[in-house]
Formats: C-alpha cells, structure tokens, sequence
C-alpha cells in the first residue's frame, strides 16, 4: 500500500512521485496551448515577412538589438498607453525565432511600424543623435552603405515554409530580385515598418 508514512519514509519513492506530479502538472498546462486557436492561428491580416523585410530581420538579429528592445507588449495600461496594443500570441506565429526579448534599454519596438516616415528611420539607425540627443543607441552607419545579401535568401524563406510559414513558389521564385540593389539600411527599414502592423487596432 502506498501510504503517506512510506512514502515519506523512502526517498527514492518520493523523489519519483515528486517527479510525475510536476510532469503531470505542466503537460496539463502546456500541451492545450498547441492546440488552441487564438495561440497558433495568425491574426487576420498577417502576412509572411516579405524577402526584403525577412532579410532586415536577420540584420536585426545579427546587429543584436534584440539586446536592448523587447517587441512584446504587457496587456497593463501602462505599456498599452505608450505603445498601443498589448502583443497577442497570433501575431507571431511566422516569426521563427521570435524577437520578444527581455531587456529594455530602449523602447518596445512591437508597434514602431508606420510610427515614423523612413527617413526618420534612417537617420536615427545612421546616428540616434541625430533626431534623439540625449539617446545612448549605437549607430550602425555602414548599413547604408553594404548591399542587402540575396545569396542564401531562396534557402532561407524554403526553410521558413517547412515550419509553417506559408512562402508561395512565386514568392521564393521573385526573392532576389526584390533584393536587388537594395541595401541592408531599406531592408532592416522596411522590416521596423511592417512590425505590429497586422493587428489594427486604433491607438
Ligand atoms: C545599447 C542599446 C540599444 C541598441 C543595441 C539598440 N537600440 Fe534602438 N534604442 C535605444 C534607446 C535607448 C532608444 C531611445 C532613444 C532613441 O530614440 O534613440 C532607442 C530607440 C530606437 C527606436 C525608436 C523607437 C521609438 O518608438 O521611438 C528604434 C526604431 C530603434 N531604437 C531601433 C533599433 C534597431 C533596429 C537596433 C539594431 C540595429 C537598435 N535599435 C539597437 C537603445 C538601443
């Protein structure tokens, strides 16, 4: 019989108990969330990164600004009032890996598409002195200047359809030529642009 005075009499026993409770315990959290709709469906209007857009986010990772901006926004009045809408769960459902983060040294940036014009962009990734005085952000001058990689962007977007994200054939056949001539500063611009765009909520 398993009772409570053997049970605490050998550790072995318990140490095992212990153990399937808390497994039991978290695949009863977690396990329903791969199947519930409003986690693994995009929201209405969300689109795959574009070639350009996907390759500024591979600039966004590579530069490490993950480091200092979070692109998730707590559903308290506080975030929302200053960034908008609170971050829902089905408008990463493309981003692999997703940029939540977890330091803020700088701004949310989830709802910075659209808030400025590109120029201002430009400006401020050139020099965030420029147009912020008091900002301690890096510059990342030669953006403007290296050509956007078009060499692995075909694999890259072939990879992100076998996880899911729906690339047509057309979309990965014109990729190149949607980066040609153009510098990592556009595609890193165009990405910021087109973040948290799909949910549009008014402000
Ligand atoms: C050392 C920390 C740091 C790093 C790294 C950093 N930033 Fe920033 N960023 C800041 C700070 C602080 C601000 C607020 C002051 C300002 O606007 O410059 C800011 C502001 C911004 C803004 C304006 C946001 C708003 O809502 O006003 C954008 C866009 C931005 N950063 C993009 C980037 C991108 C893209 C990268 C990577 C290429 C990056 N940052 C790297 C610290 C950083």
């Amino acid at each position: 019989m398993l009772t409570h005075d053997l049970i605490e009499r050998k550790q072995g026993l318990l140490i095992v108990l212990v153990i399937l409770v808390i497994a039991v315990g978290g695949l009863v959290e977690i396990v329903p969330l791969s199947f519930t709709k409003s986690v693994t469906e995009p929201v209405a209007g969300l689109k795959p990164y574009t070639a350009l857009q996907l390759t500024g986010r591979d600039i966004y990772l590579r530069e490490g600004c993950y480091n200092c901006h979070s692109q998730m926004i707590r559903p308290f009045r506080a975030e929302v009032e200053r960034y908008g809408h609170y971050s829902v769960a089905g408008e990463f459902v493309y981003d692999h890996p997703f940029q939540w983060g977890s330091k803020r040294t700088g701004p949310d940036l989830q709802r910075v598409g659209g808030r400025y014009s590109d120029d201002w962009h430009r400006l401020h990734l050139i020099n965030p002195r420029n147009l912020v005085p008091e900002s301690n952000m890096p510059g990342y001058p030669w953006l403007a200047q290296a050509p956007a990689n078009a060499a692995d962007i075909e694999a890259k977007m072939r990879a992100m359809r076998s996880i899911g994200v729906p690339y047509t054939d057309q979309d990965i056949a014109g990729a190149k030529e949607a980066l040609k001539d153009k510098k990592e500063m556009d595609a890193l611009i165009s990405y910021l642009q087109v973040l948290g765009t799909a949910l549009t909520v008014k402000r």
